[in-house]
């Protein structure tokens, strides 16, 4: 919605960055990490602002994808990002809630 916000998301959690989102309550309730972070719904589709390097996608988010609303050449499903201390300055946009 054009908000930013900068978090300083917890390395030792396991968390994934769909994660992170919702325990920082930065979406609207109900509206990300509807399957559960299972790559089935593409509710946590981010488009990835910064140069970070990211592992590649799997065949599963690259599937998800594949049949999402508004997918960019950015996108990513946040659920598939896992927080490590590599990500250090990620930037992401989450995509628009169909
Ligand atoms: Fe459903 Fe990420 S939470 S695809």
């Amino acid at each position: 919605n054009g908000v930013t916000h900068e978090v300083a998301a917890p390395t030792d959690m396991a968390l994934n960055l769909m994660e992170v989102v919702k325990l920082y309550e930065l979406a609207e309730e109900g509206t990300i990490g509807v399957c559960g972070g299972m790559a089935m719904c593409a509710s946590c589709q981010c488009y990835v602002k910064s140069d970070t390097a990211l592992p590649e996608k799997s065949d599963e988010e690259d599937a998800m994808l594949s049949e999402a609303y508004n997918v960019k050449e950015n996108s990513r499903l946040g659920c598939q990002i896992h927080i490590t201390e590599d990500l250090e300055g990620l930037e992401v946009e989450l995509a628009p809630y169909e």
